[in-house]
């Protein structure tokens, strides 16, 4: 199977994937190929944090051009895996320049299939556009063509908790993975002083809680497959609810926005974690340390420059001379598109990733704040 994910968030998933049992695991950019059972595939798509969606590879062919592209997808047994009545999608995606556009590639690919039913049974199926029974993808590569059908339906950052977003939330799948590579010990304090919708501290409970990422999901597209089991799938999400547990750490909020406040405490609630996250209406540059002898896990994801009213210098150097004189004994780890704001920043970084944030590229950076002086 192939898990597809955000750039930089590959080894996050491939470490999620190996807990969970996958075989074979290998990166690639943006996804993670590994091999498991068809329970496997609905554990995936249960429970991992930083998957997209989970395709099912069905068919490989070495093409080399247009028409030896619709040809061979004439010979695929499209009949195998859906009717005449199943609505169907295909999305076609190259890192090779075969198309001019994706556009006209997926037309091709939808051509080869309503012939193919046309010849067999005289009738051709019809193209799903909104929500499709079934979705087809092609990937055209240096190697030839895979085609997957695609395992998860709606993309798998859509949890289903996020009732209310604030102007600028972050992808869930980009939070989780920011926990992750942020390495917070769910056994520390977490703070997100500007946590708008609440997303990073939704992620994080639901990490430490060990609550399957899909918990609030409404259906998954194997679902509607021919070979759907649905009492393996019972068992395993069955078996994934036992592993919940208990977090006794506080996990913090503030923002500014009493419109944030609200939205955040919507979303928590309709993820059913409010009895572990508190969110409060605070002005971060007007707060000290709550705690000042526990060390402190700080993660956020402050305005960027585009977005920000006032000067991005100003309130990047605010953000820097806050966390250094009032929060000792802290790690920062701050996720911004503000390179400009970051140089403000007066702290040193001890780590910097490459992330992107929507379409926008950022960098995951890391201040740690000693206890005591904050020279050192
Ligand atoms: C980019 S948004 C955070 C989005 C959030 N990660 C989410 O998923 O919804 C930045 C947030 O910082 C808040 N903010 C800006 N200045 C602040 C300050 N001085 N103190 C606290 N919050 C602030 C804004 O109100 C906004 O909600």
């Amino acid at each position: 199977m192939v898990a597809k994910t955000l750039f930089g968030l590959e080894q996050v998933l491939e470490n999620e994937l190996k807990l969970l049992g996958a075989a074979s695991v290998k990166q690639g950019v943006r996804n993670v190929r590994f091999t498991g059972d068809t329970g496997f595939m609905y554990k995936a798509n249960l429970c991992c944090r930083t998957a997209l969606r989970v395709l099912k590879p069905i068919y490989f062919d070495h093409v080399k051009s247009a028409d030896a592209y619709y040809h061979s997808l004439s010979r695929l047994p499209w009949e195998d895996y859906m009717t005449l009545d199943t609505r169907f999608s295909i999305q076609v995606t190259q890192s090779v320049p075969m198309f001019r556009n994706t556009m006209f590639a997926a037309q091709r690919a939808k051509d080869a299939l309503v012939d193919r039913f046309r010849k067999r049974e005289g009738k051709r199926p019809s193209v799903g556009k909104e929500q499709p029974d079934i979705t087809f993808f092609v990937h055209l590569s240096q190697k030839g063509m895979e085609v997957s059908i695609d395992s998860s339906g709606a993309p798998l950052n859509q949890r289903g908790y996020r009732t209310e977003t604030n102007i600028a939330p972050i992808n869930e799948v980009l939070a989780a993975g920011l926990v992750a590579l942020s390495r917070w010990k769910h056994t520390t304090p977490l703070l997100d002083p500007m946590c708008g919708s609440g997303t990073l501290l939704i992620e994080a409970a639901m990490q430490a809680c060990d609550i399957p990422s899909q918990i609030n999901r409404k259906e998954f597209a194997f679902e509607k497959w021919n070979d759907y089991d649905q009492d393996l799938f019972v068992t395993i999400r069955k078996a994934m609810l036992n592993r919940v547990k208990e977090c006794f750490i506080p996990l913090v909020g503030y923002d500014k926005a009493p419109s944030a406040v609200r939205k955040a405490q919507q979303n928590i609630e309709a993820a059913n974690l409010s009895d572990y996250i508190s969110i409060r209406r605070r002005d971060f540059f007007k707060t000290q340390k709550e705690h000042p002898d526990q060390h402190l896990h700080v993660l956020t994801n402050p305005p960027y420059g585009e977005r920000l009213a006032v000067d991005a210098q100003l309130f990047y150097k605010q953000m820097g001379d806050t966390f250094k004189q009032n929060y000792p004994n802290t790690d920062v780890w701050i996720i911004t598109s503000s390179m400009e704001g970051l140089k403000s920043f007066g702290l040193r970084t001890s780590r910097k990733i490459k992330l992107f944030n929507g379409k926008l590229e950022g960098r995951l950076v890391h201040f740690p704040i000693y206890a005591g002086s904050a020279s050192r």
